[in-house]
């Protein structure tokens, strides 16, 4: 059977739309009919005119589009793949956590569950953080969770002193500063381009931070030039087919890393046949309870509103 005439022939039959991460696997990316970073993605989730929308990167985001369409059935090709960040952050300790500091707004990175953005004032990604924290008037003093890594860029860059919760992606907690300072001596004509959940230390290397949509653009817009890729290696898919010239090699990880690569593998959970078998079966199915749709909503749609 060929799955990707076989998916495109499903998704007109059922109205579908597939939305990818670009740290998906390249056969699902060149499938997807939109591919994008975590703010895209929830983007194309408010328009889209699909009555399904399978979700393919992991288990936050497909949540966040099924909070955005509660009437819609939002289905992920993998249940399992979730998120070490999102991991981090219990919605029973978070809840405490902000009953401790209750004059404190709360600000939460999109990479959370349901139950935490319920908990929340306004969500963030990647790539509109800066912004939403200074959209905040000085004197509110903020929580910020569950990524410590962009959580402590963000205080950096603004000088806000925000809490933080002591979450991280073990993705971008496993670039080595050794190897990439090794690598950087071997190529001093390649700029190092970082996605902000890397470490303080790895961010310090580099001539760009930006969340994965942030880096793409910034190769695009520098196209004569050679880079080292410091966040989850399936950005390079995309990144080379923008622009096939430029030589990109992704940020080096410690030896004891399981897989030896910037690979996250609850992304990677996704596969082309599992892909094929959820849309074929409208299963697995994304539900959130509708009390939790209800408070979720508001801190999203603040998110959405601060990034037009
Ligand atoms: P962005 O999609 O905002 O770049 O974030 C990357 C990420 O880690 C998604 O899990
Ligand atoms: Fe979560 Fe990190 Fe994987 Fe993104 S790369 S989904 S933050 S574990």
């Amino acid at each position: 059977m060929d799955l990707v005439k076989e998916i495109q022939r499903l998704k007109k039959e059922k109205n579908a739309v597939i939305l990818a991460h670009y740290y998906q696997v390249p056969e699902i990316q060149d499938i997807a009919d939109y591919v994008g970073d975590s703010l895209g993605l929830s983007q194309k989730a408010v328009e889209t005119n699909a009555d399904i929308i399978v979700f393919a990167g992991v288990h936050f985001m497909a949540e966040t589009a099924k909070i955005l369409n509660p009437t819609k059935t939002v289905v992920l090709p993998d249940l399992n793949a979730g998120c070490s960040l999102a991991d981090s952050c219990l919605p029973e300790a978070f809840e405490k956590f902000t009953k401790e500091h209750p004059n404190h707004l709360v600000i939460t990175y999109v990479n959370c569950s349901a139950e935490i953005k319920a908990l929340s004032d306004i969500v963030c990604t990647s790539s509109n953080a800066l912004k939403i924290v200074e959209s905040v008037p000085k004197e509110t003093p903020i929580i910020f969770a569950p990524d410590k890594n962009l959580g402590k860029y963000i205080i950096a860059e603004t000088g806000r002193d925000m809490l933080l919760w002591d979450g991280s992606c073990v993705v971008h907690e496993a670039f080595s500063m050794d190897k990439l300072i090794e690598l950087h001596k071997k190529h001093p004509d390649y700029k190092i381009i970082a996605h902000p959940e890397s470490q303080t230390h790895i961010l310090k290397t580099a001539t760009y931070i930006g969340s994965t949509t942030g880096m793409i653009n910034y190769v695009k817009a520098h196209p004569n030039q050679k880079f080292i890729v410091a966040t989850e290696a399936g950005v390079l898919h995309k990144m080379q087919q923008e622009v096939p010239n430029t030589d990109l090699i992704p940020a080096p990880v410690e030896e004891d890393n399981t897989c030896a690569c910037s690979e996250c593998h609850f992304m990677k959970m996704n596969t082309l046949q599992k892909l094929y078998d959820c849309l074929l079966h409208e299963t697995p199915k994304i539900e959130v309870p509708e009390h939790i749709i209800e408070r979720a909503l508001l801190p999203i749609e603040r998110m959405l509103e601060l990034s037009n």
